[in-house]
């Protein structure tokens, strides 16, 4: 193990790049780990139970609870005129999503009351005994129907352009025009929705919440209570799972429960059920696209235009940044060298859509991907040809600047692409199943290799900011916390790792914490994949000045210099002598040298203009590839995912074990997304897919049979990022875009190739099923207008 310095960029090695296992990791598998509903509950908890409406849209007229409040064991019921102080929980300034619906109904199941008992059965049972009545509004549940009507927004939208698309689109050679539905995603955590309150003395209160926020939480909550934040304490060890569906969707269930607490002066908690979960909270927002393109005859892109409508539900919520990510990502890896994208985000009366890994993001390269199929069919050539063709060059090609004008500076995707390619076979394998499919008559196979390039950073530029706190006690243990959340993703490991290497000491030494407002304030949400960029540096930061300390404290007891004052393994080297680490802190600690420390950090350079259009929002860019083989029945719409081989770029692998991990997960819950996750609304507005009976996540069975996933390990950030790593978190969801192209091949073979299929998603087996009739008898849809 090398020495560790004080350099400013943060590339020390030692334990911070090892394979080690996430720190839960055997706390998971044994079910020792605890999550809130597993912590001892107060005496005398309470429990609570939304009450859902079942109208789309309609004005309350009454709300009768006489049979509720009935009950044995029921306590309260809650509603609007219940919250002390106010009724707002919006995450954004367009106060638009109340706690409770305070006499109009938005979407079918939107909470109006909340019933309190002394158990969790109790209040749920109590809960279906309210009566109420309504006068029915219309309600606008699709998206095609939401811009029929006029195409009312929630949020303001966002135009990015460059150059003369309309000109260009005219003068093209060729040019086709198409439609694509992308479906939304249910974000199906294994530890659903839960806040427990506990009221403490006068204004205070301390809230459990499995939350990506934290301080947005506590934010909400003294919001709702009419108490200042510094009255409101909110803590989360781990969350079992988030997916951005913790981000914001936590708010209510915090609020709630707080206000129960502090009305009731008891601990109360509310953990609603799987079913109502779905019902209740926001998802990914799924998405209508139209898209224009113009390309010469050998593929490359001249110009496109495209309009990326999204049902955003009743109220703004992340609606506004997440239509923008699908903007920033609508050129996936590509140049268009004309263009102009436009978001919409529609209001429609379903529950307020949120972010989900990617952040739209997805949503903006799946309708890119279809782009680049549109062209290869239409000129009959292998799509990999067209991506090749159309991907972003160097400074000096002048294909090198984004639809916002950012230039792409750190651009790997060919070489990931070349390599992949080659370890992959894909050539061999393609030709290969070309032949297959001419005489097999049933089963027809696909194989694509679609790229990831995804930026990070928050759009919002304020938001990438972090704070961490260090603290070393006086036997050599150091305590850890920093105002990143849990979620499975190994962010509390990679932290820890980061400080376990830059005191050089082992990392079990280092206690990792729950994150909690009281420690470290103001935090952004852990999300947009900047977790470890953010807290790790914060965390550096901390660390940085505690060793400065000691090395100066060091330096005067032991009569040198700094220079001579080295952390070494477990150690410190001091002129010619290994004092053990836990000695000199004794030592420094009697020697009265605080050690303890606030870090903080915030992303450089980057900065955003988004009434102009312009900026360069994203520190870097995060690159990938994957290339997948499927194979389909074309009697049935069944189909396997037989093969997939993944590189993808993590920059300096801060773990390489848990990136591994992200990779693999990311790939089928975004395979799942994309092929059998389907949201149905009914034309009530009723969500008709809220448990895993109807809602299919990918099991263990629907992996690719062989799944080879590799780092690209010669990767390493350009940027000063903690190590040299990168972001890990989203950019994999994206990876088995392939799997959607696999399958629309696999489609196409039954014509022969001649048309581009536009399989919409989720490429349900129904969906394959119906794409591939169509083509066999000719009438498909799938003409190019
Ligand atoms: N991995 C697990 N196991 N569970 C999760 O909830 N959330 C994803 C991703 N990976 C998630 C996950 C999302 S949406 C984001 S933004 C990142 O993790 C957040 O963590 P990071 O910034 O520390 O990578
Ligand atoms: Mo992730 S969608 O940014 O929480």
């Amino acid at each position: 193990m090398d020495k560790s310095t004080f350099e400013d960029d943060a590339t020390i090695v030692g334990p911070m790049h090892a394979r080690l296992p996430h720190d839960s990791a055997h706390k998971h598998v044994a079910g020792t780990a605890d999550y809130i509903d597993d912590m001892p509950e107060p005496v005398g908890t309470l429990h609570g139970a939304l009450g859902l409406t079942d109208r789309a849209h309609a004005e309350i007229l009454e709300m009768d609870f006489s049979a509720v409040a009935a009950v044995p064991g029921v306590v309260c019921v809650l509603t609007a005129k219940d919250m002390p102080h106010s009724n707002d929980i919006s995450s954004t300034h367009l106060h638009d999503e109340p706690v409770l619906a305070d006499g109009r109904v938005q979407f079918h199941g939107q909470p109006a009351f909340a019933v309190v008992a002394e158990t969790r059965e109790i209040a749920r049972r109590a809960a279906r005994l309210a009566r109420l009545t309504y006068r029915d509004l219309p309600p606008l549940v699709d998206v095609a129907e939401a811009q029929a009507a006029g195409g009312e927004l929630v949020t303001p939208p966002l135009t990015l352009g460059r150059g003369d698309p309309e000109t260009e689109l005219q003068r093209a050679p060729r040019r086709v025009k198409g439609q694509m539905r992308i479906g939304g995603q249910e974000h199906f955590y294994l530890e659903g929705h839960i806040a427990l309150a506990i009221p403490g003395e006068d204004d205070e209160v301390t809230v459990w919440v499995s939350t990506q926020h934290p301080s947005e939480i506590q934010h909400m909550v003294a919001q709702v209570l009419g108490v200042p934040s510094n009255a409101v304490t909110v803590n989360v060890r781990r969350m079992g799972g988030g997916f951005g569906g913790k981000e914001t969707q936590g708010n209510q269930f915090a609020a709630l429960a707080a206000v129960a607490a502090c009305k009731l002066r008891r601990a109360v908690k509310f953990r609603p059920d799987r079913d109502d979960d779905m019902i209740a909270t926001g998802k990914r927002h799924d998405f209508l696209v139209d898209y224009d393109v113009g390309f010469d005859e050998e593929g490359r892109i001249l110009a496109v235009q495209a309009n990326y409508a999204a049902r955003c539900g009743y109220s703004a919520d992340l609606s506004g940044p997440v239509t923008d990510r699908a903007l920033f990502h609508a050129d996936n890896a590509y140049f268009y060298p004309h263009v102009r994208l436009t978001s919409q985000p529609l209001k429609t009366n379903t529950v307020s859509n949120t972010a989900f890994r990617g952040f739209g993001g997805p949503q903006g390269m799946v309708g890119c991907e279809r782009i680049i199929e549109e062209i290869a069919y239409a000129l009959g050539k292998d799509p990999l040809e067209i991506r090749k063709l159309n991907f972003y060059g160097d400074k000096e090609s002048g294909r090198d600047i984004t639809p916002y004008h950012q230039r792409v500076e750190d651009n790997i995707i060919r070489r990931i692409v070349d390599e992949l390619e080659a370890s992959a076979d894909y050539q061999e394998r393609r030709a290969a199943i070309i032949e297959f499919n001419k005489s097999s008559r049933v089963i027809r196979k696909g194989i694509a290799l679609t790229p990831v390039k995804f930026g990070i950073s928050f759009t919002l530029t304020h938001l990438n900011q972090a704070g961490a706190l260090v603290h070393i006690y006086s036997d050599g243990s150091v305590h850890l916390n920093h105002g990143g959340t849990e979620m499975g993703q190994g962010l509390y490991t990679k932290v820890a790792q980061v400080l376990a290497d830059s005191f050089q000491i082992d990392i079990d030494r280092v206690k990792i914490t729950a994150t909690t407002t009281g420690k470290v304030p103001n935090t952004s949400a852990t999300a947009a994949s900047s977790g470890s960029d953010l807290n790790g540096m914060a965390a550096f930061d901390a660390a940085r000045q505690i060793k400065e300390r000691l090395a100066a404290f060091a330096a005067e007891r032991w009569q040198t210099t700094v220079d001579n004052v080295a952390f070494v393994p477990n150690h410190v080297k001091i002129g010619d002598q290994l004092i053990p680490f836990a000695e000199l802190v004794a030592q420094a600690y009697a020697a009265r040298v605080q050690l303890s420390a606030a870090g903080f950090y915030a992303t450089p350079k980057i900065h955003w203009n988004r009434s102009s259009g312009r900026g360069a929002p994203f520190y870097y860019f995060a690159y990938g590839a994957a290339v997948s083989e499927v194979s389909i029945d074309t009697l049935t719409g069944e189909y396997q995912v037989e093969r997939a081989d993944v590189l993808h770029d993590v920059g300096r692998s801060l773990n390489p074990a848990i990136d591994l991990g992200q990779i693999e997960g990311g790939f089928v819950q975004g395979m799942g997304w994309l092929t059998t996750e389907e949201l149905w609304w009914d034309e009530k507005g009723r969500l008709r897919t809220h448990a895993p009976s109807t809602y299919k996540i990918p099991l263990a069975s629907d992996r690719p049979k062989i799944f080879n996933v590799r780092l690209a390990e010669w990767s390493e950030n350009p940027e000063k990022t903690i190590g040299r790593s990168k972001a890990v978190g989203e950019p994999p969801l994206m990876l088995p875009i392939s799997v959607l192209e696999a399958l629309s091949m696999a489609v196409a073979s039954v014509a022969d190739y001649r048309e581009c299929p536009r399989l919409d998603t989720p490429a349900t087996p129904e969906r394959v099923l119906m794409a591939v009739e169509q083509l066999k008898r000719g009438d498909s849809p799938f003409q190019a207008p």
